[in-house]
């Protein structure tokens, strides 16, 4: 598909989607409230209480959601959160370090050595999978396992993936207030995903309209540090992982530092950029003055500016808001190139060679 009349015709939209991208997004909603019933369920040994550190680890579709964890938890507890995309834990990983073993297939070799390190360190351990080798290691190590539902990509399984972790962190005493938090935000999708699915032709679909500001350009996106930074790594993310194209992103005001000064050449390639500005208001108002002016610097360089603003008041609806746009945006911008969204062949590749060697 690449006539960008063809976003208003359901029948390709959903014939280039035969895995089903679209439906798992129009299901996130009702994700979110599973992923909060299955993370209730969960038993925490009283033993992993007054913890002193939280580390999420994990990869990809698996790891974002610690990213949210992480800006969530900075604003309600005052404990440190990091989130660890490697094979190796940081050194002060020790036996009051609550940590969240990731990963959706249970097999990613990265988190399965962190799980290695973080069990030789004695850290208080929870894995969140749908199976594989991390389940038959947490189980067989007597570690709570929560498990979620199979059958979707992991970047689809963003409220499984997370919502879970909350809740465990609200039995553990840490957070509170998670219900109220998650009503705001399943209403808020349910609402956005009126807005965004198929159905809804472009002239009223703002992720279709901007899937066609994307289509043969580079996206850039723009998001704030310490808040919209994990929605703008994201919306990369899945401009990679579902349209199969690149992407970059960056945060103010860092680059407000570096990244603005490099607008003056290549013109050509310049005017390929598409950026997209990510706004929520909480951002420092001196970082609101900083996207206004850093607008007019790129204005006329750029092929175009887009600014998306966040919904709701929690933090948890914020950040959600935004990044189920992105999502929506992304599996559009895979129609317009007719791609579809749900293989990752060059990561299986990579996985399969690794596994191989
Ligand atoms: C695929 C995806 C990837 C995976 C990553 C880690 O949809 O989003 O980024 O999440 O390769 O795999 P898992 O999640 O199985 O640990």
């Amino acid at each position: 598909m690449n006539n960008l009349n063809d976003l208003n015709s359901l029948e390709r939209i959903k014939a280039n989607d035969p895995g089903g991208m679209l439906d798992a997004l129009w299901k996130m909603p009702e994700q979110c409230e599973e992923a909060l019933a299955i993370g209730r369920k969960t038993e925490i040994p009283s033993k992993y209480g007054s913890v002193s550190n939280i580390v999420v680890t994990g990869l990809g579709g698996s790891a974002i959601g610690g990213d949210f964890l992480r800006l969530y938890v900075t604003d309600k507890a005052g404990i440190p959160v990091i989130v660890n995309r490697d094979y190796n834990l940081p050194a002060f990983v020790d036996s009051k370090t609550l940590l969240f073993a990731v990963s959706y297939s249970g097999n990613t070799e990265e988190t399965l050595s962190a799980y290695a390190q973080a069990r030789e360190k004695g850290a208080r351990i929870v894995a969140l999978t749908n199976g594989g080798k991390l389940r038959q290691l947490a189980e067989g190590d007597g570690y709570p396992v929560i498990v979620v539902p199979a059958g979707i990509s992991p970047r689809a399984a963003t409220g499984y993936l997370l919502i879970p972790t909350l809740a465990v962190l609200e039995k553990l005493g840490l957070i509170s207030g998670l219900a109220v938090e998650l009503e705001e935000l399943t209403r808020i999708l349910r609402s956005l995903r009126e807005q965004m699915q198929p159905e809804a032709p472009v002239e009223q679909n703002t992720a279709k309209q901007i899937a066609a500001r994307f289509y043969g350009k580079i996206p850039v996106i723009w998001g704030v540090g310490g808040s919209t930074e994990v929605v703008a790594m994201r919306w990369k993310g899945q401009v990679n992982e579902n349209g199969k194209a690149p992407a970059y992103w960056n945060i103010f005001p860092e680059l407000n530092h570096n990244e603005i000064v490099g607008f003056e050449e290549p013109t050509a390639l310049l005017g390929q950029l598409e950026i997209v500005l990510l706004r929520d208001t909480d951002d420092h108002p001196r970082v609101q003055k900083r996207m206004d002016i850093s607008k007019d610097i790129i204005k006329g360089v750029v092929s175009g500016i887009t600014e998306v603003r966040s919904q709701g008041e929690g933090r948890l609806s914020r950040l959600f808001s935004l990044t189920y746009i992105g999502d929506y945006v992304s599996v559009y911008l895979a129609a317009l190139y007719g791609i579809d969204p749900t293989p990752v062949r060059n990561i299986d590749y990579l996985k399969q060679k690794l596994a191989e060697s």
